[in-house]
Protein backbone atom coordinates (compact mmCIF):
# COMPACT_ATOMS: atom_id res chain seq x y z
CA UNK A 1 0.00 0.00 0.00
CA UNK A 2 1.57 3.30 -0.60
CA UNK A 3 1.99 5.39 1.85
CA UNK A 4 0.11 8.91 2.31
CA UNK A 5 0.23 12.43 3.91
CA UNK A 6 -2.63 13.13 5.99
CA UNK A 7 -1.78 16.57 7.56
CA UNK A 8 -3.23 19.76 6.16
CA UNK A 9 -0.14 21.66 4.69
CA UNK A 10 -1.20 25.31 6.19
CA UNK A 11 -0.07 23.20 9.89
CA UNK A 12 4.11 23.87 8.67
CA UNK A 13 4.98 27.41 8.01
CA UNK A 14 8.63 27.28 7.19
CA UNK A 15 8.67 26.83 3.70
CA UNK A 16 6.23 27.49 1.03
CA UNK A 17 6.90 30.78 0.63
CA UNK A 18 7.16 32.38 -2.92
CA UNK A 19 6.44 28.88 -5.18
CA UNK A 20 3.26 27.40 -5.51
CA UNK A 21 3.10 23.88 -3.86
CA UNK A 22 2.46 20.74 -5.71
CA UNK A 23 -0.88 18.94 -4.16
CA UNK A 24 1.65 16.39 -2.14
CA UNK A 25 4.15 18.53 -0.76
CA UNK A 26 4.50 18.83 2.48
CA UNK A 27 6.67 20.16 5.11
CA UNK A 28 5.77 18.70 8.18
CA UNK A 29 6.27 15.33 10.38
CA UNK A 30 2.83 12.97 10.27
CA UNK A 31 2.40 9.92 12.70
CA UNK A 32 3.30 7.86 10.39
CA UNK A 33 7.13 9.22 11.08
CA UNK A 34 9.27 7.04 11.77
CA UNK A 35 11.66 10.12 12.63
CA UNK A 36 10.15 13.54 12.44
CA UNK A 37 12.27 16.63 13.24
CA UNK A 38 10.16 19.87 13.95
CA UNK A 39 12.01 23.07 13.93
CA UNK A 40 15.40 22.13 14.10
CA UNK A 41 18.61 24.01 13.37
CA UNK A 42 22.27 23.22 13.29
CA UNK A 43 24.75 25.25 13.72
CA UNK A 44 28.75 24.20 12.78
CA UNK A 45 31.83 26.16 13.26
CA UNK A 46 29.56 28.92 13.97
CA UNK A 47 27.33 28.58 10.86
CA UNK A 48 23.54 27.89 10.62
CA UNK A 49 23.86 24.85 8.34
CA UNK A 50 20.50 23.40 9.17
CA UNK A 51 17.58 26.63 9.65
CA UNK A 52 14.18 25.54 10.93
CA UNK A 53 14.27 22.41 9.58
CA UNK A 54 10.35 20.11 9.61
CA UNK A 55 10.06 17.37 7.96
CA UNK A 56 9.17 13.44 8.19
CA UNK A 57 10.39 10.11 7.11
CA UNK A 58 7.78 7.32 6.81
CA UNK A 59 8.43 4.27 8.53
CA UNK A 60 9.42 1.09 6.62
CA UNK A 61 9.79 2.96 3.45
CA UNK A 62 12.95 4.66 0.96
CA UNK A 63 13.37 7.86 1.31
CA UNK A 64 15.79 10.08 -0.46
CA UNK A 65 17.03 13.03 0.58
CA UNK A 66 18.70 15.12 -2.35
CA UNK A 67 20.22 18.64 -2.20
CA UNK A 68 23.03 20.77 -3.44
CA UNK A 69 26.47 20.19 -2.10
CA UNK A 70 26.36 22.05 1.24
CA UNK A 71 22.95 21.79 1.78
CA UNK A 72 23.00 19.79 5.01
CA UNK A 73 22.38 16.55 3.32
CA UNK A 74 25.09 14.00 5.14
CA UNK A 75 24.60 16.71 8.82
CA UNK A 76 20.94 15.54 8.68
CA UNK A 77 21.89 11.81 9.03
CA UNK A 78 24.44 12.79 11.67
CA UNK A 79 21.98 14.17 13.63
CA UNK A 80 19.60 11.32 13.36
CA UNK A 81 22.22 8.93 14.23
CA UNK A 82 22.80 11.29 17.48
CA UNK A 83 26.66 11.86 15.97
CA UNK A 84 26.07 16.04 16.37
CA UNK A 85 23.59 17.16 18.41
CA UNK A 86 20.95 20.45 17.26
CA UNK A 87 21.48 23.98 18.47
CA UNK A 88 16.92 24.24 18.79
CA UNK A 89 14.10 22.12 17.79
CA UNK A 90 13.19 18.65 18.73
CA UNK A 91 13.75 15.43 16.80
CA UNK A 92 12.03 12.11 17.54
CA UNK A 93 13.83 9.23 16.14
CA UNK A 94 11.52 5.93 16.75
CA UNK A 95 9.73 7.55 19.33
CA UNK A 96 12.40 9.18 21.46
CA UNK A 97 13.32 12.70 21.22
CA UNK A 98 16.73 13.10 21.10
CA UNK A 99 17.72 16.25 20.99
CA UNK A 100 18.85 17.05 23.91
CA UNK A 101 20.09 13.56 25.15
CA UNK A 102 23.35 12.57 26.90
CA UNK A 103 25.53 9.73 24.95
CA UNK A 104 24.41 7.47 27.48
CA UNK A 105 21.02 7.91 26.71
CA UNK A 106 21.64 7.63 23.26
CA UNK A 107 23.11 4.04 23.00
CA UNK A 108 19.56 2.03 22.78
CA UNK A 109 18.43 4.53 20.03
CA UNK A 110 21.45 3.92 18.37
CA UNK A 111 21.12 0.54 18.38
CA UNK A 112 17.75 0.65 16.05
CA UNK A 113 20.08 2.41 13.22
CA UNK A 114 22.32 1.01 10.89
CA UNK A 115 24.47 3.32 9.06
CA UNK A 116 25.94 2.93 5.53
CA UNK A 117 29.08 5.48 5.63
CA UNK A 118 29.67 7.76 2.02
CA UNK A 119 32.71 5.10 0.25
CA UNK A 120 32.25 2.41 2.75
CA UNK A 121 34.30 3.45 5.76
CA UNK A 122 35.12 -0.65 5.82
CA UNK A 123 38.67 -0.83 8.12
CA UNK A 124 41.38 -1.72 5.64
CA UNK A 125 42.81 -4.51 7.47
CA UNK A 126 40.23 -5.93 8.18
CA UNK A 127 38.56 -8.69 6.18
CA UNK A 128 35.04 -8.42 4.91
CA UNK A 129 33.86 -11.29 7.08
CA UNK A 130 34.86 -9.50 10.17
CA UNK A 131 34.32 -5.65 8.85
CA UNK A 132 30.94 -7.07 8.57
CA UNK A 133 31.00 -8.58 12.32
CA UNK A 134 32.27 -5.71 13.97
CA UNK A 135 28.46 -4.23 14.91
CA UNK A 136 27.81 -7.97 16.62
CA UNK A 137 30.83 -8.15 17.80
CA UNK A 138 30.60 -4.63 19.68
CA UNK A 139 27.18 -4.34 20.65
CA UNK A 140 25.81 -8.23 21.29
CA UNK A 141 26.80 -11.17 23.41
CA UNK A 142 26.62 -13.47 20.07
CA UNK A 143 28.48 -16.46 20.11
CA UNK A 144 31.09 -16.79 17.49
CA UNK A 145 29.50 -20.11 15.36
CA UNK A 146 25.85 -17.73 16.07
CA UNK A 147 28.46 -14.48 14.40
CA UNK A 148 29.48 -16.74 11.66
CA UNK A 149 25.94 -18.07 10.71
CA UNK A 150 24.71 -14.20 10.86
CA UNK A 151 27.08 -12.59 8.84
CA UNK A 152 26.82 -15.43 5.94
CA UNK A 153 23.13 -15.07 5.86
CA UNK A 154 24.25 -11.37 5.41
CA UNK A 155 26.58 -12.00 2.70
CA UNK A 156 24.10 -13.65 0.50
CA UNK A 157 21.13 -11.51 1.21
CA UNK A 158 23.71 -8.85 -0.42
CA UNK A 159 24.54 -10.84 -3.34
CA UNK A 160 27.80 -12.06 -1.94
CA UNK A 161 29.62 -15.18 -1.29
CA UNK A 162 30.47 -16.92 2.04
CA UNK A 163 34.05 -16.81 0.10
CA UNK A 164 34.12 -13.16 -0.20
CA UNK A 165 34.13 -12.90 3.10
CA UNK A 166 37.36 -13.78 3.19
CA UNK A 167 38.63 -10.47 1.22
CA UNK A 168 40.50 -7.32 2.12
CA UNK A 169 38.63 -4.21 1.47
CA UNK A 170 41.70 -3.11 -1.29
CA UNK A 171 40.55 -6.66 -3.36
CA UNK A 172 36.91 -5.51 -3.58
CA UNK A 173 35.01 -3.52 -6.53
CA UNK A 174 33.30 -0.65 -6.10
CA UNK A 175 29.87 -2.43 -6.26
CA UNK A 176 30.97 -5.01 -4.07
CA UNK A 177 32.67 -2.53 -0.98
CA UNK A 178 28.87 -1.15 -1.00
CA UNK A 179 27.39 -4.57 -0.54
CA UNK A 180 29.87 -4.78 2.11
CA UNK A 181 28.98 -1.83 3.71
CA UNK A 182 25.42 -2.78 3.67
CA UNK A 183 25.35 -5.76 5.13
CA UNK A 184 27.51 -4.01 7.84
CA UNK A 185 24.84 -1.80 7.98
CA UNK A 186 21.63 -4.56 8.47
CA UNK A 187 24.07 -6.83 10.38
CA UNK A 188 22.48 -5.80 13.76
CA UNK A 189 18.29 -5.95 11.91
CA UNK A 190 18.22 -2.40 12.49
CA UNK A 191 14.79 -0.36 11.86
CA UNK A 192 16.45 2.05 10.50
CA UNK A 193 19.20 1.87 7.77
CA UNK A 194 21.12 5.79 6.76
CA UNK A 195 23.06 5.77 3.62
CA UNK A 196 25.03 8.71 2.52
CA UNK A 197 25.44 8.51 -1.49
CA UNK A 198 25.80 4.91 -2.00
CA UNK A 199 26.23 5.12 -5.81
CA UNK A 200 28.69 7.59 -6.25
CA UNK A 201 31.92 6.23 -7.92
CA UNK A 202 29.21 3.68 -9.55
CA UNK A 203 28.79 2.83 -12.91
CA UNK A 204 24.77 2.59 -14.25
CA UNK A 205 24.32 -0.78 -14.14
CA UNK A 206 26.06 -1.29 -10.83
CA UNK A 207 23.82 1.82 -9.27
CA UNK A 208 20.74 -0.36 -10.81
CA UNK A 209 22.21 -3.77 -8.82
CA UNK A 210 22.43 -1.93 -5.49
CA UNK A 211 19.40 -0.17 -6.04
CA UNK A 212 17.45 -3.06 -6.57
CA UNK A 213 19.09 -4.43 -3.45
CA UNK A 214 18.04 -1.63 -1.47
CA UNK A 215 14.16 -2.00 -2.47
CA UNK A 216 14.70 -5.63 -1.80
CA UNK A 217 15.76 -5.43 1.69
CA UNK A 218 13.19 -2.68 2.50
CA UNK A 219 10.81 -4.85 1.72
CA UNK A 220 12.13 -8.39 3.45
CA UNK A 221 12.98 -6.28 6.47
CA UNK A 222 10.94 -3.66 6.20
CA UNK A 223 13.27 -1.13 7.39
CA UNK A 224 12.96 2.54 7.04
CA UNK A 225 15.92 3.30 4.68
CA UNK A 226 17.14 7.26 4.33
CA UNK A 227 19.31 7.37 1.46
CA UNK A 228 21.26 10.23 0.18
CA UNK A 229 21.96 10.28 -3.46
CA UNK A 230 22.96 12.70 -6.55
CA UNK A 231 21.76 10.42 -8.75
CA UNK A 232 18.13 11.32 -10.21
CA UNK A 233 17.36 8.50 -11.82
CA UNK A 234 18.00 6.42 -9.12
CA UNK A 235 16.51 8.71 -6.52
CA UNK A 236 12.63 8.56 -8.66
CA UNK A 237 13.08 4.75 -9.73
CA UNK A 238 13.88 4.42 -5.48
CA UNK A 239 12.17 6.60 -3.27
CA UNK A 240 8.81 6.18 -1.72
CA UNK A 241 9.10 9.68 -0.47
CA UNK A 242 11.51 12.48 -0.98
CA UNK A 243 13.10 15.58 0.44
CA UNK A 244 14.63 18.16 -0.62
CA UNK A 245 17.15 20.30 0.76
CA UNK A 246 17.65 24.03 -0.53
CA UNK A 247 19.01 27.02 0.84
CA UNK A 248 16.04 29.13 1.40
CA UNK A 249 13.30 25.87 2.40
CA UNK A 250 13.08 22.40 2.08
CA UNK A 251 10.22 20.45 0.29
CA UNK A 252 8.96 16.89 0.72
CA UNK A 253 6.33 14.62 -0.76
CA UNK A 254 6.06 11.66 -3.52
CA UNK A 255 9.02 11.44 -6.11
CA UNK A 256 5.85 11.64 -9.07
CA UNK A 257 4.44 14.72 -6.81
CA UNK A 258 7.38 16.57 -6.86
CA UNK A 259 8.62 16.15 -10.51
CA UNK A 260 5.62 18.57 -11.31
CA UNK A 261 6.84 20.93 -8.90
CA UNK A 262 6.85 24.68 -10.09
CA UNK A 263 9.97 25.12 -8.65
CA UNK A 264 12.61 25.24 -11.35
CA UNK A 265 15.17 23.71 -8.49
CA UNK A 266 13.34 21.44 -7.83
CA UNK A 267 12.83 20.41 -11.07
CA UNK A 268 16.74 20.42 -12.15
CA UNK A 269 17.60 18.39 -9.14
CA UNK A 270 15.16 15.69 -10.26
CA UNK A 271 16.29 16.28 -14.01
CA UNK A 272 17.41 12.72 -15.69
CA UNK A 273 18.94 14.86 -18.55
CA UNK A 274 22.20 12.94 -18.05
CA UNK A 275 25.58 15.18 -18.62
CA UNK A 276 28.30 12.69 -19.12
CA UNK A 277 31.00 15.06 -18.73
CA UNK A 278 29.33 15.29 -15.02
CA UNK A 279 29.06 11.98 -14.52
CA UNK A 280 32.51 11.20 -15.23
CA UNK A 281 34.50 14.48 -13.41
CA UNK A 282 31.77 13.61 -9.96
CA UNK A 283 33.01 9.91 -10.61
CA UNK A 284 36.59 11.61 -10.61
CA UNK A 285 36.09 13.87 -7.83
CA UNK A 286 33.84 10.99 -5.68
CA UNK A 287 35.80 11.83 -2.47
CA UNK A 288 35.31 10.10 1.35
CA UNK A 289 33.55 13.46 2.66
CA UNK A 290 30.30 13.50 4.32
CA UNK A 291 29.09 10.96 6.74
CA UNK A 292 32.32 9.08 7.35
CA UNK A 293 34.72 6.62 8.59
CA UNK A 294 35.80 9.73 11.60
CA UNK A 295 31.56 8.79 12.17
CA UNK A 296 32.30 5.37 12.11
CA UNK A 297 34.67 5.60 15.17
CA UNK A 298 32.17 7.89 17.29
CA UNK A 299 29.19 5.52 16.61
CA UNK A 300 30.78 2.67 17.75
CA UNK A 301 32.96 3.92 20.47
N1 LIG B 1 32.27 20.01 11.40
C1 LIG B 1 31.89 21.06 10.68
N2 LIG B 1 32.25 22.32 11.03
C2 LIG B 1 31.85 23.39 10.31
N3 LIG B 1 31.05 23.32 9.24
C3 LIG B 1 30.68 22.09 8.84
C4 LIG B 1 31.06 20.89 9.54
N4 LIG B 1 30.51 19.83 8.92
C5 LIG B 1 29.80 20.32 7.89
N5 LIG B 1 29.90 21.67 7.84
C6 LIG B 1 29.25 22.57 6.86
O1 LIG B 1 27.89 22.29 6.87
C7 LIG B 1 27.33 22.41 5.57
C8 LIG B 1 26.55 21.15 5.25
O2 LIG B 1 27.47 20.07 5.18
P1 LIG B 1 27.01 18.62 4.72
O3 LIG B 1 28.21 17.76 4.79
O4 LIG B 1 25.82 18.23 5.51
O5 LIG B 1 26.57 18.89 3.22
P2 LIG B 1 26.05 17.85 2.12
O6 LIG B 1 24.71 18.31 1.68
O7 LIG B 1 26.17 16.47 2.65
O8 LIG B 1 27.09 18.12 0.95
P3 LIG B 1 27.76 17.08 -0.11
O9 LIG B 1 26.71 16.84 -1.17
O10 LIG B 1 28.89 17.86 -0.66
O11 LIG B 1 28.18 15.85 0.62
C9 LIG B 1 28.51 22.65 4.64
O12 LIG B 1 28.54 24.01 4.32
C10 LIG B 1 29.72 22.29 5.45
O13 LIG B 1 30.83 23.08 5.13
MG1 LIG C 1 27.42 14.83 2.19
Amino acid sequence: MRWRFRASSDMFPNTMTGVEATKNERTGASDEDHIAFHNVNVELGERMVIRNLTCGFPKGRITVILGGSGSGKSTTLRLIGGLIAPLSGKLVVAGTNISKLSPRKLVPVRAKLGMMFQGGALLDSTNVFDNIALPLREHTRMKEDEIRSEVNQCLTRVGLKQSDGLLLPRELSGGMVKRVALARAIITKPEIVLCDEPFSGLDPITTKRIELLFKQINKELGMTMLIVSHDAAATLRLADHLLILMPDRSVQGPPDELVNSSDPRIKNLLSTDVDEDFVKLDKILDTNAGFGPGDLESTWS
